[in-house]
């Protein structure tokens, strides 16, 4: 059975997640490839380790790069820090004003805020960079490829995190104001409330976006083993608070060849799982993909999982 659905019109954002090592980038640029043939199609990776370029054997980076050898096909791999590292720069002057005016800090307590993390960002800045890049509208498609589980719920649930410091910032930009209009009785809005509200907004964005079953589909991808259909069963379940929509899953590196004895005693090792994962996963259609001889590497070797996956 191949991967269904995605080439529906209101479908706009398909993530790969699951154990490490078990096929997500490969999948998720075989499915970019396979949707290119009639979408443009933009692949996302952010993942900090970056394989996207690895996978095409094409050099891809933090910015919107032709992938070679394949029509309608850009990719961009995201990274968290820079994102963070950008939004800083570009919003310097209302952060600076938002600890500025919320806050008994120097000018040097303020620096040190700067250089501070805030919890989520990194991930959220990413999420904003998609989401931006999805407003822009210039694909039809954005595949999205994920680092193992951990990252990739922490990523998720980035958008709750940025959220709870907005309304801690928002308290003290409260106060602030309060203390204003008590003396001036007036009080405009500044740079700083503009900036809360826009991040308010990404984080509504963001939300609306998972939670749309239309719009968006998580697609895990497990091996035919008990740790990963384990890690691939917690991950479904943490999935659902962020209401992200599963319908299919793939299952990968499945031994089909029985023409050695090593390979029937995987089989029947394999065997055992695949039955576990039907029952563990029966909500999700399961699409097969067998273990392939060799490493899957390059746009050749991607397109014949492609051709796996969407059976053509
Ligand atoms: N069906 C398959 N047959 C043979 N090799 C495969 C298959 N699927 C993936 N591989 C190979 O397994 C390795 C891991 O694949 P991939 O990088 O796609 O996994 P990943 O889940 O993205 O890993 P990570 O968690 O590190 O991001 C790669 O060398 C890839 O070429
Ligand atoms: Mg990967």
């Amino acid at each position: 059975m191949p991967l269904t659905g995605l080439e529906s019109k209101d479908l706009i954002m398909i993530i790969f997640g699951g154990k490490g090592g078990v096929g997500k980038t490969s999948c998720s640029v075989a499915c970019a490839i396979g949707l290119a043939e009639k979408f443009k199609t933009l692949v996302i990776s952010t993942d900090p380790a970056h394989s996207v370029s690895d996978s095409l054997c094409q050099h891809i980076g933090f910015r919107l790069q032709t992938v070679q050898k394949v029509m309608n096909l850009t990719a961009i791999e995201i990274s968290a820090d820079k994102a963070f590292q950008q939004f800083k720069e570009e919003h310097e002057n209302e952060l600076i004003k938002l600890f500025d005016t919320s806050t008994n800090f120097d000018a040097e307590d303020i620096q040190q805020m700067m250089s501070l993390s805030i919890p989520g960002i990194d991930e959220v800045m990413s999420f904003k960079i998609i989401i931006d890049l999805i407003e822009e509208n210039n694909y039809e498609k954005y595949v999205v490829d994920t680092a193992p589980t951990g990252h990739a719920l922490r990523l998720l649930s980035s958008p709750e995190l940025l959220d709870e410091w907005i309304k801690m910032a928002a308290k003290m930009r409260w106060k602030y104001r309060y203390m204003i209009e008590s003396f001036s009785g007036d009080y405009k809005e500044d740079e700083a409330d503009v900036m809360l509200l826009n991040l308010k907004k990404t984080v509504k964005r963001i939300a609306a976006l998972f939670s749309s079953r239309q719009k968006c589909e998580f697609i895990p991808v497990c091996i035919p083993e008990d740790m990963a259909i384990m890690e691939t069963e917690r991950l479904l379940k943490e999935l659902q608070h962020f209401k992200i929509t599963s319908r299919q899953m793939i299952m990968n590196n499945v031994m089909e060849s029985d023409e050695s004895g090593f390979c029937r005693q995987r089989k029947a090792a394999q065997s055992k799982y695949i039955l576990k994962a039907a029952d563990v996963f029966k909500q999700l259609q399961v699409v097969t993909v067998p273990v392939f001889p060799e490493e899957i590497k390059g746009v050749l070797a991607l397109m014949k999982l492609k051709e796996v996956l969407f059976d053509r």
